[in-house]
């Protein structure tokens, strides 16, 4: 979408009168008009590095959504304020494990004798109470880019793996890089009692994985993969590891956002691709590749963005700029201290993954 000359005026006054103060990430399914302002763009495990590089920053401006806002604060030092442009940028798969369903899937697993054996290993998409919990438990964070890495880790430290929050990249890690079965995961449904599981069926499997899903990413079906085949012969599906599995299956390669732009900016002249993420990514990709010769579709015959991810557009941007400017410390995202810490040493384990 075209900018606003005038408020894309303001957010460079106020970037320019923040000078080295303000540092802004971006993460690739933000739009377009937000993209330009941010001073480096990733995908969560790139940003994640990447805000705890710049100590010398005052203010972190996170264009993303919370958890990932949150993640940021965990990671750079207390003076540093992490500001996040719409407080209501959540992620509807993070809401999908609380703090208190966690607690008590813990002490199903305790009750069926297996606590014990289980390392928690959760998706970055979940809120900092839920990191500190897998801290706790002696787990590791993960992120769509290190996933495998993180279950090869915790298959060093336990026998079994709780996977919170994303069953689709945790079904999708365990089957396609680690060479599990389907029966060897069950899924743990924080609205039945027990999870919806028997002793013995917890017992059995290697993954429990937490029913949570990305509803964007879940609107991609193997139909939307066999139609753009037959659409365009020759066709290269490229989709991300929160896509249900048999989509990943149907598929030809699966990566994070960072893996996709990447394959994209390897892939020959000449070659199609279908994309399956979200769709701000997908259109500036077939944008910036158009020169080359590269076509680029979405996967899916509907418009498919992350509502939450889009909430931060140029107006707040500008607000939050201009407030920053004026001395004005608005939006603040930061987790207290009991939480911080042992958030932190889940996201430290997964940084420090081989
Ligand atoms: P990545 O940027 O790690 O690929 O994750 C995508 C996503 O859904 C973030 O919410
Ligand atoms: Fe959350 Fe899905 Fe949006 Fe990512 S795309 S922020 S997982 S709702």
């Amino acid at each position: 979408s075209p900018s606003d000359p005038d408020l894309v005026a303001r957010a460079r006054a106020a970037k320019e009168k923040l000078g080295d103060k303000v540092f802004v990430l971006g993460h690739h399914y933000q739009r377009d008009e937000v993209i330009q302002f941010a001073d480096v763009t990733g995908d969560s495990f790139k940003l994640a590095r990447d805000a705890a590089a710049r100590p010398e920053a005052e203010y972190i401006v996170f264009c993303g959504v919370h958890f990932m806002a949150e993640s940021a604060d965990i990671l750079t030092t207390d003076d540093q304020a992490v500001v996040l442009p719409d407080l209501a940028a959540g992620c509807s798969m993070a809401d999908m494990a609380t703090a208190e369903q966690v607690a008590e899937c813990w002490d199903v697993l305790t009750d069926a004798g297996i606590a014990d054996q289980v390392v928690p290993v959760s998706y970055m998409n979940s809120s900092a109470d839920i990191k500190a919990f897998t801290g706790r438990h002696g787990g590791t964070i993960c992120t769509s880019s290190n996933a495998k890495r993180a279950l090869e880790w915790a298959f060093e430290q336990g026998e079994k793996i709780l996977f919170l929050p994303d069953q689709h990249l945790g079904r999708n890690t365990a089957v396609r890089d680690m060479g599990m079965t389907l029966d060897d995961c069950v899924v743990y449904n924080p609205h039945k009692p027990n999870g919806g599981l028997t002793a013995e069926q917890l017992r059995n499997a290697k993954m429990i994985l937490w029913r949570g899903h990305c509803s964007v990413h879940g609107r991609f079906s193997v139909e939307s993969v066999e139609d753009v085949r037959a659409r365009i012969p020759g066709v290269n599906v490229l989709v991300h590891p929160e896509c249900k599995h048999e989509v990943v299956a149907a598929a030809d390669h699966v990566g994070s956002t960072e893996y996709i732009i990447k394959a994209l900016e390897a892939a020959p002249r000449g070659s199609k691709w279908a994309i399956g993420t979200e769709l701000n990514l997908v259109r500036r990709l077939a944008n910036r590749f158009a020169d080359e010769d590269k076509e680029i579709v979405f996967l899916d015959k509907t418009v498919c963005f992350c509502s939450t991810m889009n909430r931060i557009d140029l107006p707040h941007l500008v607000w939050t700029l201009e407030s920053l400017a004026d001395g004005k410390l608005v939006n603040r995202i930061e987790v207290d201290p009991e939480t911080e810490k042992y958030a932190k040493l889940a996201l430290e384990r997964m940084l420090a993954l081989p």
